[in-house]
């Protein structure tokens, strides 16, 4: 999603302190995904009992929704160290191979965007994953052997936006699996109330909850919206966020009521007024927004599906007749 700050930033820290600022650290900070968090502190608890590494841990989800941070809270909680890196970064085998050999017993390895490293690579990480074991070619071609290293036992985190885009004998390797959903408006002004405390920034109750119900059920565009309305409230002098600020700022944001943005309603308005409405191919709904296929797929369509506003059908996407009343257009015969 696009960032966008219409007055600047008149914070003291830069945006990335402050992310880091406001990530929780421990599974009990974690707000929501209830179930994904009994589910882990199970495992964990299990395997520090058991003296053994965690069971490798796919995270998939939409962007935003807390899958980094869960990566390091499992980290945090097993009382280990992280080492990161991510799918599209690791061009060679010998990078896999280095990151692998660096790891200490119990430690996690945290690989973002998981679906998008090479399969070549990926084969890499099958022995490692099953048996902590690294196959490797040395020497030059003509003069080449395989060596097999001993690994530690670590546990792989990986993290991905399409679970479907990862290939099985790799998905078949992770022993959790776990979807992360979108987020209750309640979970969100939790989220947002305690974003106010950690930034020391007060904000009223109606406005916490007013973020929270035009946040797109996301933690990240919750602090985002709070950060940006945070810095209307202190142009104002005010002590506190209040309804009419964060109203106010909102507008100027352009996130309408139910939080959609303007990408998100010229995605649908390019359906109804272009394409009658749908059915139509994402290639076509593409172009025709100049949004690439992967940012309308990861980033826009799941909460539009999510809130009903959209639907996938075999022939392509359609809109619903809610869209055609939220955005007050009478519906073609
Ligand atoms: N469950 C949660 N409780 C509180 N804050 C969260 C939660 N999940 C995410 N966040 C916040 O939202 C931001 C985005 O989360 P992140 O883990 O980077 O998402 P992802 O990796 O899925 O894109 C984080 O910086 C964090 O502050
Ligand atoms: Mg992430």
């Amino acid at each position: 999603m696009k960032e966008e700050s219409v007055i600047g930033n008149f914070s003291l820290m830069d945006d990335k302190t402050i992310d880091n600022t406001i990530r929780p650290e421990t599974i009990d900070e974690y707000i929501g995904q209830t179930d994904v968090k009994e589910n882990i502190r199970v495992f964990v608890d299990a395997a520090k009992m058991r003296k053994e590494s965690l069971d490798h841990v796919l995270l998939y989800g939409p962007p935003g929704l807390g899958k980094t941070t869960l990566a390091f809270i499992i980290a945090h909680e097993l009382g280990t160290n992280i080492k990161t890196a991510s799918g599209p970064s690791i061009e060679k085998s010998g990078d896999l191979a280095a990151i692998l050999s660096s790891l200490e017993p119990g430690d996690v390895l945290f690989i973002d965007e998981i679906h998008r490293m090479p399969r070549y690579i990926e084969e890499i990480l099958y022995p490692a994953m099953e048996d902590f074991s690294l196959d490797i070619i040395v020497g030059s071609e003509g003069n080449s052997r395989n060596i097999k290293i001993d690994l530690p036992p670590f546990t792989l985190v990986g993290a991905t936006t399409r679970a479907g885009d990862l290939s099985s004998p790799l998905r078949d390797r992770f022993g959790i699996i776990s979807k992360l959903q979108f987020y209750t408006v309640e979970e969100l002004r939790d989220i947002i109330k305690r974003t106010s405390r950690v930034l020391e920034m007060p904000i009223a109750e109606d406005a916490a909850l007013e973020l929270a119900k035009r946040s797109r059920g996301t933690p990240r565009v919750a602090n985002r919206l709070f950060k940006r309305v945070r810095d209307f409230a202190m142009v104002k002098k005010s002590k506190e966020i209040t309804l009419d600020i964060t109203n106010e700022a909102l507008e100027r944001l352009k996130v309408d009521k139910i939080g959609l943005d303007s990408t998100d309603r010229e995605l649908l308005l390019a359906i109804i007024n272009r394409f009658n409405g749908g059915p139509v191919g994402i290639e076509a709904l593409s172009s025709s927004i100049g949004e690439e296929v992967t940012t309308i797929e990861d980033v826009y369509e799941p909460y539009l599906l999510q809130i009903g506003l959209l639907k996938r059908t075999a022939r392509g996407r359609v809109v619903t007749d809610a869209a055609y009343e939220l955005l007050g257009i009478e519906k073609r015969k």
